[in-house]
């Protein structure tokens, strides 16, 4: 960003790169753009070898990516469908439909077809379409529902069901252009042309807004600890949203992209940072593209680009999209993948604050988080904070799963009883089902009994009872599925997307999937506590630390011995 007089910059320094990392070395010394290999691998014909030779890349630094991102890792036919597995997914069909898929393409998951060897199926979690699960994606065409085998195969008419978004707090914030029909860039003009970095974090410090994408760190102290570094600076938006259960991000991005970008440009102005990146999971394709027409549409407004509205400032936005893991949302995970590395944590500090991307001093904030900037800018930073509870401000996007008489987003105020969403809101469970669990928060978050619904939704309450609010999924699980069926589709989540960057979760999600399923189950229950106490204690990020939480929320919902 060029500063003319405002309080906006660092210095102009080149991009630096992590020290540590002997291919980024590698790169920056011969000029190599070593982040540009995702990019490459994502051509179908890409061969690891080809890219690094292409790329003057020794072949290990194309093979990393290649062989750890799930879309390059699975084998691919020319019909290439990509199948959920996830919660929301899993309690619709009760885990049938995979089987069902698999068998009327002729592959199981994992394999190209050997009938025609045309057909290829990858399980993948979760594709934000929980509310109308099971789901898929052929190419990039979604289709979902019931019969999601005959919709495949021709045989029943395609389904590609719109989410129903509805505001139930006092106020639509960052509904309030998809529900609200309020208009996106009012603030930013303003702010651009005549505002200063104090000015919007006394605001967003005002509004006490904290991160929706699970930590729930302030955002105001987050972005002062970025400006305490010396740029260039970057604020990367986190659209991985990979919390089975949670579409919000979704919705965010396909349905209201410029309010994202909005907030994005208020936050690149704020820390002074020239660049903004909106990082997209690979199974939104839709809203990827969604958010790069948003982008094109505000350059050409003028919202973004050289010298916007006269101020000198020059901003530019980009889209990166990801490649297939869970964990590449793990904001230094993220940052890796951009840098065209595998997608494992970074072990901190530094914090991104201090050194991010490419050494930057970067920002990573959760999309539903940019969406509330702008209506925090334009209303006042006291009006958001008049909204929720105490010390849990503003507005959050629950999002209710299929089994639901009412699945939806639904933005409401932290505080309110659980029983309202579950109840009021969602209308229940579908079909006269009856709600044995309920999953809040996704995989990190924990399970909740029917009766434990009276619950505030907050963070705070949630903890109490080992769960999280998390990103504010909820998946319900009715009487069909029993908790050994639940329990094994958690750790065979957790196996599949633990990023295997150390040994507590690598091996403590393989142990802990093979003990609750595999050959010798039960297992001793003594060996089952170790497994969840080390992977809590000795994890080297959240998802290693969280899960066995989740474990044992749900081992007390459902009664299973030996989890404890
Ligand atoms: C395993 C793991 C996965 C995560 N996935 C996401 C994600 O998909 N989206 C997201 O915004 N944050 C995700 N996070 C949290 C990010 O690391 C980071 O805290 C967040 O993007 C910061 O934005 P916020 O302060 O606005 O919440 C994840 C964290 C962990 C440990
Ligand atoms: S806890 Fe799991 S996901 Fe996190 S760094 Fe370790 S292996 Fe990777
Ligand atoms: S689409 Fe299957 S869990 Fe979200």
């Amino acid at each position: 960003m060029t500063a003319q007089g405002r309080d906006v910059n660092g210095s102009d320094d080149p991009p630096g790169r992590t020290a540590q990392d002997p291919f980024s070395r590698y790169a920056r010394r011969f000029g190599r753009p070593i982040e540009t290999v995702p990019q490459m691998l994502r051509g179908t014909d890409a061969v690891p070898a080809a890219v690094a030779s292409a790329l003057g890349l020794p072949a290990a630094a194309v093979e990393g990516p290649s062989s750890f991102f799930a879309d390059f890792a699975a084998p691919r036919g020319t019909r290439h469908v990509r199948v959920c597995g996830a919660a929301a997914c899993f309690a619709a069909s009760a885990g049938r439909h995979l089987g069902e898929v698999a068998a009327a393409l002729g592959a199981v998951p994992g394999t190209v077809s050997v009938n025609d060897g045309g057909a290829s199926v990858q399980e993948v979690r979760c594709l934000g379409y929980c509310y109308s699960g099971p789901a898929a994606l052929e190419g990039d065409r979604p289709c979902a529902g019931g019969d999601l085998a005959d919709q495949l195969l021709g045989r029943a008419p395609r389904q590609d069901p719109v989410a129903e978004v509805q505001c139930r707090s006092r106020v639509p914030v960052v509904t309030a252009g998809i529900v609200g029909g309020e208009q996106p860039w009012q603030a930013w003009p303003r702010i651009a042309a005549s505002g200063t970095s104090r000015d919007v974090l006394a605001e967003i410090g005002a509004s006490r807004l904290r991160g929706r994408g699970g930590a729930g760190f302030s955002t105001v102290r987050k972005w002062q600890a970025a400006l305490a570094y010396p740029g260039p600076r970057v604020v990367v938006a986190n659209g991985d949203e990979g919390d089975p259960g949670s579409y919000v991000d979704r919705l965010l991005m396909e349905r209201d992209p410029h309010r994202l970008l909005e907030g994005l440009a208020i936050a690149c102005f704020t820390v002074g940072a020239a660049e903004g990146i909106v990082f997209v999971r690979s199974e939104y394709p839709h809203a990827a593209a969604e958010v790069r027409r948003a982008v094109a549409e505000a350059e050409a407004a003028g919202q973004l680009g050289a010298d916007v509205y006269g101020s000198g400032i020059d901003l530019r936005i980009r889209v990166a999209e990801g490649a297939g893991s869970y964990v590449s949302g793990e904001e230094t995970a993220l940052l890796n993948g951009l840098e065209g590395l595998r997608g494992v944590v970074r072990p901190r500090p530094p914090y991104p604050a201090e050194r991010g991307l490419f050494g930057r001093p970067t920002v990573v904030n959760n999309v539903e988080t940019l969406a509330a900037v702008p209506w925090i800018l334009q209303h006042g930073g006291e009006a958001y904070a008049g909204l929720g509870a105490r010390g849990e401000t503003g507005t959050v996007v629950v999002c209710l799963s299929e089994r639901f008489g009412r699945p939806g987003a639904y933005e409401v105020e932290p505080g309110l009883p659980i029983r309202r969403v579950v109840e009021e809101f969602g209308g229940g469970l579908r079909d006269g089902a009856t709600l044995r669990a309920l999953q809040v928060g996704g995989p990190l978050g924990g399970f909740l009994g029917p009766e434990e619904l009276d619950l505030p939704l907050s963070e705070a309450a949630l903890a109490e009872h080992g769960a999280a609010l998390g990103h504010a999924g909820m998946v319900a699980f009715d009487q069909r599925l029993t908790g050994e069926q639940v329990l094994g589709n958690l750790w065979a989540f957790a196996e599949a997307e633990s990023c295997g960057q150390c040994s507590p979760c690598r091996v403590g999600t393989r142990l802990g999937r093979m003990l609750a399923s595999g050959p010798g189950a039960p297992g001793p229950a003594e060996r089952r506590s170790r497994v969840l106490d080390t992977m809590a204690e000795a994890s080297l990020c959240a998802f290693g630390r969280r899960v066995p939480a989740a474990v044992r929320s749900l081992a007390r919902v459902y009664g299973l011995a030996g989890w404890s």
